[in-house]
């Protein structure tokens, strides 16, 4: 997703939902630490996209968002609730390359230590540049307890799930992009998104967990405002 003031500026990462909507975090869509919406006209939404520089991308299509609902409760200052839906002006075909991630179902019984992938095109290390490619990173799902001995009783494991590897993290400009669970012979739920990318300390240097919103419980929230 792009903002379009500055051209190919790489804003937050997203993911397809539906044919005409895209998850992704509230901060990607409001005012810096406000509630206050950005318009909508600012975004651009890039699909089946791997290469992405400032003067230039391969996706495969683009669409103008249309509308950007952001959770009712979003809190800027605690960061809580930070989940959004754009609308596309139209629908996308579903193609080989471009295709909707499954939304991991309620009765899903999350662990702790798992395997889970976030991916972005955000700063390669804290206060760096964004990378020119689609990059993923291999983390692990952190039992709550001990995340909020890094953060503190402020983050709510309702709608917070953390993931941490040593070296690996998400980065700056990966906000609003999917942490995924990666079922390789399920051809019909290959990723299942678990997160949204919200925030983090510095970018792989620091012990505190990076922090994502917990999709599993917005699903309501989600379906209420998708189609
Ligand atoms: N808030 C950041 C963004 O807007 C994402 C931070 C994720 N950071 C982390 N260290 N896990 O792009």
């Amino acid at each position: 997703m792009n903002d379009d003031t500055k051209r190919h500026e790489l804003a937050c990462g997203g993911s397809l939902i539906s044919p005409n909507k895209i998850l992704t975090a509230a901060h990607c869509v409001t005012e810096f630490k406000k509630t206050t919406r950005l318009p909508a006209s600012r975004f651009k939404v890039k699909l089946g996209m791997h290469f992405l520089n400032k003067t230039t991308n391969d996706a495969q299509l683009s669409r103008n968002v249309k509308k950007i609902k952001i959770h009712e409760e979003y809190d800027a200052v605690n960061v809580y609730n930070d989940i959004a839906i754009l609308t596309l002006s139209s629908p996308v075909e579903y193609t080989d390359t471009i295709s909707p991630v499954c939304l991991v179902p309620k009765c899903f019984e999350d662990d702790d230590n798992q395997q889970v992938i976030a991916m972005g095109w955000g700063n390669t290390k804290s206060g760096g540049k964004d990378s020119d490619y689609l990059r993923h990173a291999f983390l692990s799902t952190v039992p709550f307890s001990k995340c909020q001995k890094k953060w503190g009783d402020d983050i709510d494991e309702d709608q917070m799930l953390c993931a941490f590897k040593k070296g690996q993290d998400t980065c700056q400009n990966d906000s609003g992009g999917p942490l995924v669970m990666e079922f390789p012979d399920d051809s019909s739920c290959r990723f299942m998104q678990i997160g949204v990318v919200s925030f983090g300390d510095g970018c792989g240097t620091s012990t505190a967990p990076g922090v994502y919103a917990r999709v599993k419980n917005y699903l309501p929230w989600i379906e209420e405002n998708t189609n």
